[in-house]
This record gives structure tokens, sequence and C-alpha cells, in this order.
């Protein structure tokens, strides 16, 4: 079961109004509650903040904002002694441009070493006015930014965010010593940034154009900035330095939607998971969540790897509100969370999910992803869902920070949703989830790697686990019987045998 910290927005302990370590820290006891087995912290690197830290200037070093080396030893420490892993993000496939490297090739001539290190073409056109190919940004606009002396780079993401091309010796040394830096420091593990764009066809060909061809589409196979198969020579790098130590790990944010292809990067030598976004992407319906199962299974049964289950992330609209916000998304998301963790495998916990966060309306001029500017303010980005987390208190910022001036505003009326509210009520989402965690860790009724599909009515979900756990979900329009068995747990009270609408139950059937 792991916890994703998004550090700017879990706990400000300096007071500056952003979070930090030292704020992670003061909210270990928080982790330990809930029931959690390990952490993954978003990118707390010296970076220029372009992208909130996924620009990293230096990948072995600590942005003053969150903090400093002794302050993450200290974190570590303390996570450890709590009996908390702790996952670190990589982020291999770009480097910020305030990075030394990209520095260094800005001063260095066309076609000299220091520009070997990113993706450094001549435009095509006339005087090479053109892009050298025509791929997008994620981010928006063209993948290409110009030079003064006329030359171009490559960037998937931010222009801030020149992609490093793995072809180069030094790039894939300066990687592993990054992994040995924090593996020797006693991190667990990694979490990879865009673990399925560090290869880039020969010859960087042109894609053809689609209609949407972001990350946050299904990249289907005609693109040909992503899934390539040179990577996964990469992954193998990565994972021979992380078997020098015991018992530590990787999972790669990899965006393929092809079982077979996503299976490919769960072979025994490459990452021991890779997260599946097919729950994080299905509608609210019974066809596409028992599909989006499906898939997720069958993507890990030829391959050592267990299923590994996302709701939400830093990148996507929460699910409270994805499932349609106020009471109805709530409710929703209750039920969704005991589908979550009733299912084989591990978890992931976006930090708020356990609070039932919804996403925030921000006014424009508070809005701070690059997804903003660089869709000509057609597109709001990804703020929405990373507000802080609201701890105790009637008033931004709901102790998150001393400063009520907070990174991206938090707004009125949120102390009911505190963790402190929450924590006494029974009913509350947070002791859902508490209670939801310690049955997942105790009960032997979770034992068992499989899904064994019941029948159910209309509209419904309900499988069966070999340990004897029942899960039914009910997404029709009508009450429906309660199977038989011993209620363990469910979303909403179930009276009169009956499971209501938009509400999940486990039982030991
Ligand atoms: C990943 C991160 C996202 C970031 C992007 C570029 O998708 O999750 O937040 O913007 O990579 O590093």
């Amino acid at each position: 079961m792991f916890y994703q910290v998004y550090i700017r927005s879990f706990a400000d302990a300096s007071g500056d109004g952003v979070g930090d370590l030292a704020g992670i820290r003061t909210r270990l006891p928080h982790l330990v509650d809930l029931g959690i087995d390990a952490l993954w912290i978003t990118p707390f690197y010296p970076s220029p903040m372009a992208d909130h830290g996924y620009d990293v200037a230096d990948p072995r070093g600590v942005e003053p904002t969150f903090g400093d080396l002794p302050g993450f030893d200290a974190l570590l420490a303390d996570a450890h002694a709590a009996g908390l892993k702790v996952t670190v993000d990589l982020v291999p496939n770009h480097s910020s441009s305030a990075h030394v490297w990209f520095a260094e090739a800005l001063a260095s001539a066309p076609g000299s070493p220091a520009r070997a290190r990113y993706f450094f073409r001549d435009g095509r056109g006339v005087d090479g006015s053109e892009p050298p190919n025509n791929w997008p940004s994620v981010f928006g606009g063209p993948a290409w930014t110009r030079v003064p002396d006329g030359q171009w780079y490559l960037h998937l993401f931010a222009p801030e965010q020149p992609d490093l091309d793995f072809g180069h010796p030094e790039v894939v040394a300066d990687l592993e010593e990054t992994l040995h830096f924090w593996l020797r420091r006693g991190v667990d593990g990694f979490r990879i940034d865009v673990a399925h764009g560090m290869a880039k066809p020969d010859g960087l060909p042109d894609m053809v154009p689609a209609e949407d061809t972001g990350l946050f589409a299904d990249d289907g196979p005609g693109d040909l900035r992503f899934d390539q198969d040179g990577v996964h020579a990469l992954h193998r790098r990565v994972r021979a330095v992380l078997d020098q130590y015991d018992d530590r790990m990787a999972v790669g944010e990899v965006w393929v939607f092809d079982d077979e292809r996503l299976a490919a990067y769960l072979r025994p030598d490459e990452l021991h998971l890779a997260f599946n976004f097919r729950l994080l992407t299905a509608d609210w319906d019974a066809a596409s969540l028992r599909s989006a199962v499906e898939h997720s299974l069958a993507t890990v049964e030829p391959t050592p790897a267990p299923a590994c289950w996302v709701l939400s992330n830093h990148d996507r609209p929460r699910h409270v509100t994805r499932y349609g916000g106020g009471e109805l998304g709530t409710r929703r998301a209750r039920a969704a969370a005991l589908l979550q963790l009733a299912l084989p495998g591990v978890a992931y916990v976006y930090n708020g999910d356990e609070l039932g966060m919804p996403d925030v309306d921000l006014p424009d001029e508070v809005l701070q992803d690059p997804i903003w500017e660089r869709s000509g303010r057609t597109e709001r980005g990804r703020d929405g869902c990373r507000v802080p987390v609201p701890w105790a208190g009637d008033a931004p910022a709901y102790d998150f920070s001393a400063a009520s001036d907070t990174w991206l505003p938090m707004p009125a009326g949120w102390g009911p949703l505190t963790a402190q509210a929450q924590a006494g009520d029974p009913a509350s989402m947070l002791s859902l989830y508490r209670t939801a965690l310690a049955l997942r860790r105790t009960s032997p009724v979770f034992a068992g790697a499989d899904v064994q599909w019941l029948p159910a009515p209309e509209g419904c979900l309900a499988f069966r686990r070999s340990g004897g756990l029942v899960c039914l979900v009910n997404l029709s329009g009508a009450p429906v019987p309660l199977p038989e068995g011993e209620v363990l747990l469910s979303s909403e009270p179930v009276t009169d045998g009956a499971v209501p609408v938009d509400a999940a139950v486990w039982l030991h059937g």
C-alpha cells in the first residue's frame, strides 16, 4: 500500500506556503494510522519549478524550498523507524534547462560533444526555421525550441525540460550514479517518471499527426515519442543497479495501454511494478471498470509483477470530481476505494484521497501548470488536483502551513474535510480508508492473486478472492440484494438486505 506525497501540497513546516520534507516528518503519524506501507515522494531536487520539480537541475541534491540533504536523511530515518518505506521520484527522460549540462550545451557550438547529451538538431525548411520534425509537446505546442545559433532542441514536455539522449554513455552513467546516490542513503525504491519515454527512434522521424497526441491520451502505437523498443535496455540497466542492493524496487509511470506492450516493462529484469492507469481513466460504469480490472490483471499475468492500481494522482482530476463531484462524487469515491482496495496487488493512494478531496476550481490568475500557458490558455492544466491537503481548523491553510497564503489557494469551507474533523467520525472517508486498510492488511480473506467474477445484477460488479473476500459494487440505478455472507465493510450503510446505489460492500462469502 503506497501513499503518494505531492511534496508541495502535503505539509509545510517552514511556513512559506509550500510543502517540504520537514512537513512530511510531522505527518508520519497520520500515515501510520492510515495503515500504509510506503511513501512515494514527488521530486524535491533543485529545480526552477517550471514543471513543479519535474524539471530537475541537480538530481542529487535538495531544493532549498523543500529542505536539505540532512533533512531528507532525517525524514528517511523517522519513516523507517515508523515502519514505512520511502521511495523517491526519478526523472530520467529530461533535465531542467538549468542543469549544468544544458548550460554547457547552449554555450557550445552545434555539433559539439556538449550538445550530444540532448537532442540538438538543425531545423527544416528555409534557413532551418521549421522544427526538425512534427512532434508535439505533451504540454502543447511543438516539442522543439530554437536556440540563437539556429539549432533546435527536443523537449517532449516544457521548453525548460530538454530531453536527454540515452544513446550517450555519460547520460546513462549519470542516471546510474543518481540511483546509487539515493540507494546508498537508504531509499527503498523509485517511481520512474515517463518510464516509457527515454528512448527515441533513430532519425527522429515525423509521426502521423493525431487529434490528441498528448501523454494524457491513450497513446497509440503511432506515437513515436513513447514506448520505443529501445527503452527496455535502459530499464535493464536500472534494474541491474537496484539488484545490487537488498529489497529495493522501481515502479514505472508507463502510459501504455496495450496489455502486451505494458507487460514487456515487467519482465523479470526490468521494472518491479508499472502503474496501471485503466482505473484512473475508466468511467463510472460497470463495463468500463470491469474492463479496467480485466486488462490490468491480464497485463501482469505473464509477468512476476502484481497489478498496481491507481485511482488518482497529481496529473489527473481527482476521482471525487471525475465521478461527478459533490455528494455524488464522494459517495462513488467511497465505493471506488473499496473496489481498488479489494483487488489483488499493490494500490497507490494520492495524498488527500483518504479525505475525499475534490479538485478545486481555481481562478485563472493563480494557475501555474505550464499546460495553461502552453495551450494558449485553452486547457487549465493540473493545478486543481494539486491544492494543499487540509489537516485541521476551519480556515485556510487548515494547518497545512502557518501561512494562510499557500502556493495554490485553499478554498473556504474545508473545515469538515480536514483530517482532524474526520478522524473521530466513523462515517468519514478517513475512517473508511483506515478500516479498509486495516482489514486488507490483516484479514486472510484477502489472500490470493486472482479474481473470480461472480454473477451479479445488471450494472453491478461482483468478484471473489480465493481467500474468501467478496466485493460487490452497485453501479446500477437501483438497490440490489446483498450477497450471502458476513458483511466486513460497506461504503454506505446496508440495511434490509440491500446494497444501495453507488455503494460497495465487502463480505466474507
Ligand atoms: C510525469 C509527471 C508529470 C510531469 C511529467 C514531466 O508525467 O507525473 O507531473 O509533468 O512527467 O516530467
